[in-house]
């Protein structure tokens, strides 16, 4: 965050008072905000420059190449001894000169006098520490008595939070359950709330995101509580930009929905605000982007699902849907007003249905930085999940992915999305003429095998035209052939599903998909899990544990029942990529999102692969590790963004400087990335009399 963000953040006072002594003066003393200092001096650029995602790199000690600069090792107090030793109300200049990471004034959050005192700043979830205020914030900021006594870190609240966590895993409450406790967390107290997702990303991460927020998102207008990001509503054509105004403060990335499609779960409305919330949860938790550089949206156009009009308590629009010419002009409001207000932010769709999913994609990847989770985010899961597979089947390189032949169930914007990707790689990878590479594919939707018979609707199917033309109808297989016969007449080694249909990889497709394939590869990608095509139980059943398996939304490993072997169940979970992609392409300051920075993505997943993983099953890397991953895909990116000349100069004289760049790279990504831990809210006393300039 820069200087200017934090003020902003804090107060409302105008950013042209950032050279205004006063300001310095109030910062030192903490509270008094017209009381002036003689060397108060206005901040250098080099100051404004320690933003999380620095746009141009400042030409001293802001150098990411500079090892000084970066180091993960060191941290504000983060263990119980340095909390301690801070809170001896040391001298702030000697806590900043023990690390070793250099560090920027604006780090140090700073409450003037006039806003964010006593019970404030307690009711603020931004600010609040709970019991996490040390001796000198508590005397002043006008908390002390109004929290318990006792001081408790960040390490301890979280333990002790984990535990009512644990406490109701273990007594099997509902997770939707455990959704509400982990949002009224968010409500008092958000740092604590990531520190805990971040800790616990692997079984936090379907609580507050697939599945449960489906079910959270079925009831949103019951569930809510407090208002978080913003609605944009087809009654706010004309409005928008303006309205972008109430927004305070920077955005980096917004996730967008239209409600039109949740999860598989239908037409949800404005309840769809519940996976913008919960997507962003993860793009803070796993990727490192500031939780105040958020912006959850959906755009209510209304709603064609009856129970939510007939539902009194529906808090969006109570009208049908938009559609046509309409329902784009309130997209191309929005993603005006977005662009203009935060010109470089990132805007991922998510959950637009099919029909629309496309269309606003190709509307505007090549003008905007943006993309579509659903579909190329899925794409490149999947994609890195061939890829893993191919070495579990011990595959020598990506090359094998040519002898591969998919049946895809689900010709949605998912499905395709899958299909469009894998068949480039096919061809990129595999060596195959893109003509060649359709014959790999077999596509099938609600009515069957989709051949050159079928009569496609467009635009809505044109995605699907040149596999449905180039799979000619035979007797063996007809258009509208069935699963069964489909993968027994074409042989396949890979049964993919975003089809939505729960139990369509029946017993017997499993165990033909066994019989034909030493190791077949089966991926029941729909979600939530009630719509998966199969558990992974089934799979391991019917294949005696040698598929290699991976789902869409998260399930047990299981065992075969004749061999004992346990089949990994590997959750093909679009957080491996999301929130990388989008971390290395703003810090690399690239204007689009291109398909090779979602292949490279994908790349980037599978090389993470150690040996010991490959052996035991697994075709993705530990989901415990997500920050690092995140940090591997972001260096991908920023380094197929250099490829493609979208690189800002900065980031490309990184990659020039020497063969050491991928560390460099990676150490500047690691530098970019948020890390929940309280930072402290004023300056100890004997700090009042410094100035910026002493740091
Ligand atoms: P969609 O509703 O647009 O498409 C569903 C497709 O399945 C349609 O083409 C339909 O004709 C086809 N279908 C229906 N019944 C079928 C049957 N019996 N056999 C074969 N095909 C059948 O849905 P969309 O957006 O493509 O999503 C599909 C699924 O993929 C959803 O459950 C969604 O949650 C899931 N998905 C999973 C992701 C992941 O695993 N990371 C990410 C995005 C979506």
């Amino acid at each position: 965050m820069t200087i200017r963000a934090a003020f902003r953040r804090f107060s409302a006072i105008p950013l042209r008072r950032l050279g205004d002594k006063r300001w310095y003066s109030s910062a030192a003393d903490g509270f008094d905000a017209t009381s002036s200092s003689s060397k108060a001096q206005p901040p250098s650029e080099a100051i404004d420059g320690f933003s999380v995602f620095p746009q141009e790199l400042p030409s001293n000690a802001q150098d990411p190449s500079k090892d000084d600069f970066i180091n993960d090792a060191t941290s504000p107090p983060r263990t119980r001894e340095q909390q301690m030793e801070y809170n001896k109300h040391e001298s702030l200049r000697d806590w900043l000169g023990r690390q070793s990471r250099k560090r920027s004034v604006d780090e140090i959050v700073v409450l003037t006098g006039n806003i964010h005192r006593g019970s404030e700043i307690l009711h603020n979830a931004v600010y609040n520490k709970g019991t996490g205020f040390n001796h000198s914030e508590r005397e002043r900021l006008g908390v002390r008595g109004l929290v318990p006594p006792r001081f408790f870190s960040i390490e301890q609240q979280a333990e002790k939070i984990w535990q009512q966590q644990v406490v109701m895993r273990e007594s099997n409450a509902p997770k939707i359950a455990r959704w509400r406790h982990l949002q009224a967390l968010k409500d008092r107290n958000e740092t604590l709330f990531y520190r805990l997702l971040q800790e616990h990303v692997e079984e936090l991460a379907p609580v507050i995101y697939t599945p449960t927020v489906g079910e959270a998102c079925l009831n949103y207008s019951r569930f809510f509580r407090r208002a978080r990001g913003m609605f944009f509503t087809k009654d706010d054509v004309g409005h928008m930009h303006s309205m972008t105004y109430n927004w305070r403060g920077d955005v980096k990335i917004v996730v967008v929905t239209d409600g039109s499609r949740v999860l598989g779960l239908g037409d949800l409305g404005a309840h769809g605000m519940g996976i913008s919330v919960g997507k962003l949860d993860l793009y803070v938790a796993g990727g490192g982007f500031d939780p105040q550089e958020v912006l959850p949206v959906c755009l209510d156009v209304g709603t064609n699902n009856k129970s939510l009009l007939n539902d009194k308590w529906y808090f969006g629009l109570n009208s049908q849907r938009l559609e046509g010419g309409d329902y784009y002009r309130v997209i191309d409001e929005f993603m005006r007003a977005i662009r203009h207000r935060w010109p470089n932010a990132l805007i991922q769709f998510e959950d637009f249905q099919t029909k629309h999913a496309l269309e606003i994609l190709t509307n505007y990847r090549n003008d905007y930085l943006c993309f579509n989770d659903d579909i190329q985010g899925t794409a490149a899961v999947v994609l890195a999940g061939v890829y893993g597979a191919l070495k579990v089947l011990g595959g020598k390189d990506r090359s094998e992915i040519r002898k591969q032949k998919f049946v895809m169930c689900g010709a949605g914007s998912a499905g395709m999305g899958i299909v469009a990707m894998l068949h480039k790689a096919v061809v990129k990878s595999g060596g195959l003429s893109e003509e060649e590479a359709y014959d790999n594919f077999y596509i099938m939707d609600n009515n069957g095998l989709i051949t050159n018979e079928r009569k496609l609707e467009f635009p809505r199917e044109a995605a699907v035209e040149p596999f449905a033309k180039a799979r000619k109808a035979t007797k063996e297989l007809p258009d509208g052939a069935s699963l069964l016969d489909v993968v027994t007449k074409s042989k396949c080694t890979a049964l993919l599903g975003a089809s939505t249909v729960n139990g369509l990889f029946t017993e017997d497709v499993l165990r033909q998909m066994g019989e034909q394939n030493e190791r077949p590869i089966i991926f029941p990608l729909s979600n939530p899990t009630s719509n998966a095509e199969c558990t992974s139980e089934e799979a391991a059943k019917a294949t005696d544990g040698r598929a290699v398996f991976s789902s869409g939304s998260p399930f047990e490993d299981a065992k075969g029942a004749v061999s004992g072997r346990l089949m990994r169940a590997n959750q093909g979970n679009n957080l491996y990529i999301f929130p990388g992609l989008g971390l290395g392409a703003l810090l690399s300051g690239a204007k689009t999102i291109s398909e090779e920075m979602l292949v490279s993505s994908a790349k980037a997943i599978s090389d993470m692969l150690t040996e010991d993983q490959i052996r035991r099953g697994c075709i993705f890397p530990l989901i415990k590790e997500i920050r690092n991953i995140s940090a591997r895909v972001a260096v991908r990116v920023i380094k197929q963004a250099a490829e493609e000349g979208q690189a800002k100069r900065s980031v490309v004289a990184i990659i020039e400087s020497d063969d050491e760049h991928d560390t460099k790279l990676y150490k500047y990504v690691k530098r970019a990335q948020y890390v929940p831990e309280y930072r402290p809210t004023v300056f100890p006393v004997e700090e009042s009399r410094r100035t910026v300039d002493d740091y």
